[in-house]
């Protein structure tokens, strides 16, 4: 659900964000402060406003607690253009000293996916308008939507344009037109096939953390695009697939380009989120060779940006200045002091975040929106088998899970992944074969499946 921004109190964030993560208190308000702050600036007078620099954020804690899913859902919520870099790619060998603005660029390009969207929602009737207005005309080749003096039979236009079809249109073309067009409406004309031009090749969903950058992949889509020839192309298909084309297409040409680059440049630069993981791996401790070096230089690249400087986009200039960072690292081997003392002032709020034990693993598997035990159930309930979760199932199930992360590596909630997995691995399997079945899922059966795995410690290594 998205609400705008400036509704939400603190508390409220808070509260929505209980919604999906359990416990981290401390962090899920230091990110809604952080927020609120963000609408409390815009509402001071201009002088001040360019003063107030956004409070950046680290948060500090082991893996699997919830860090990056309490960015996630924050940028969810707000609907804020949000971004996750990892702080090393920017060490990896031959990238050193790269392009760290990529993940400005990245922002931007993720604000200019969504305000796309919001201005294509608004035009969307008249593109579903002309849709359909073209899809008529490619059903009805030779009868243009004015109706032209001619006089043959009704009824006798097909809709795909057969070969030596080409026979005058029906008297009142309009009715025959009129005809089709209800006949679309009620959807019988959906496998119908019509021949259409394509252009430009659709764009494929690009996940927001894929991790690789927008820039490059537009860059090797061009390319590509040049090389297969960018001319456009007649291809016969359904009217189903054909209205998807069309209607993007139209809305497309409906929508101002150069107004979308516009509100997404100021949205990215007024409410953008970059989240960068891993910022404990880039503060050296001390110095160990040439690793270290570059991990120093990927903080002197990054400072800039955090800093606020112009970045050059192929939306245009964007200032970073008021982007939100938060940074997240679990801190093992370095602390946020070992991080340059610039870098270091520019994020001067640090939060911690605890270690998951059992209670919140219970909590994790039934309560958040999105959980765990919830997922496995509607999956399979897909295939017609009921899965009733025993609720001393579920306390063993949280207990094998801190077992074996006080014995293995604290993986935290991640650990309830591969558990369940295992758990249900059988019940999986056989799931096509258990139609209309209700199995139960008893502690007894958590302890039958799980037991030898989890007293077998090289045995859970490797499974769980
Ligand atoms: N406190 C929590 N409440 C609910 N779910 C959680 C919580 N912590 C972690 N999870 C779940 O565990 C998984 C991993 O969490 P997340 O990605 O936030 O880890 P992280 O803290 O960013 O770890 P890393 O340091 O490895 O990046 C996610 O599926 C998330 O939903
Ligand atoms: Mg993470």
């Amino acid at each position: 659900m998205r609400r705008d921004l400036s509704e939400l109190t603190p508390k409220e964030i808070v509260a929505e964000l209980d919604r999906y993560i359990i416990g981290q208190v401390g962090a899920k308000k230091a990110v809604a402060i952080a927020l609120r702050n963000r609408v409390r600036r815009q509402r001071l007078p201009d002088e001040l406003r360019d003063e107030v620099a956004p409070k950046n954020i680290i948060m500090i804690g082991p893996t699997g607690v919830g860090k990056t899913e309490i960015a996630r859902r924050l940028s969810k919520l707000t609907g804020a253009p949000f971004v996750k870099v990892e702080a090393t790619k920017y060490t990896e060998v031959g990238y050193v000293g790269r392009d760290v603005e990529s993940m400005v660029r990245d922002l931007v390009s993720v604000a200019v996916a969504i305000v796309k969207e919001e201005l294509q929602e608004g035009v969307r009737e008249e593109a579903e308008k002309r849709t359909e207005e073209q899809l008529l005309d490619l059903l009805l080749p030779g009868v243009s939507s004015q109706p032209r003096p001619r006089d043959v039979s009704p009824g006798t236009a097909t809709p795909s344009g057969a070969p030596g079809d080409d026979q005058p249109p029906p008297p009142a073309e309009s009715g025959t037109r009129e005809k089709f067009r209800q006949r679309l409406r009620e959807g019988k004309l959906e496998d119908k096939e019509v021949e259409i031009q394509v252009t430009r090749s659709q764009f494929p969903a690009i996940e927001i953390f894929s991790g690789s950058s927008f820039e490059e992949m537009d860059l090797n889509l061009g390319n590509l695009g040049s090389l297969l020839g960018g001319k456009k192309k007649r291809k016969r298909t359904t009217v189903r697939n054909a209205r998807e084309t069309i209607m993007q297409e139209e809305m497309e040409k409906l929508v101002d380009q150069d107004r979308v680059s516009e509100i997404a440049r100021e949205r990215a630069e007024q409410s953008g989120i970059i989240f960068i993981d891993e910022i404990d791996k880039i503060a050296a401790k001390e110095q160990r060779g040439g690793v270290d070096v570059s991990r120093e230089g990927v903080q002197r690249d990054i400072l800039p940006i955090v800093e606020g400087c112009r970045v050059n986009t192929k939306f245009g200039m964007v200032d970073t200045s008021h982007i939100l960072f938060i940074a997240a690292g679990a801190f093992h081997m370095s602390k946020p002091s070992d991080l340059i003392p610039e870098l270091q002032g520019r994020f001067p709020l640090r939060v911690e975040l605890k270690a998951l034990g059992e209670d919140d693993f219970r909590r994790i598997l039934t309560q958040p929106q999105n959980a765990l035990i919830r997922q496995y159930t509607e999956l399979l309930a897909t295939e017609g088998v009921r899965l009733d979760f025993h609720e001393e199932a579920i306390a063993e199930i949280s207990r094998i899970a801190a077992d074996v992360n006080s014995k293995t590596e604290n993986i935290g909630a991640r650990r309830l992944h591969t558990v369940l997995e295992l758990l249900l691995e059988e019940v999986s399997f056989e799931a096509t074969e258990l139609e209309g079945q209700t199995i139960p899922i008893t502690r007894e059966y958590v302890r039958e499946r799980l037991a030898s795995v989890v007293e077998d410690q090289d045995l859970s290594r490797y499974i769980l």
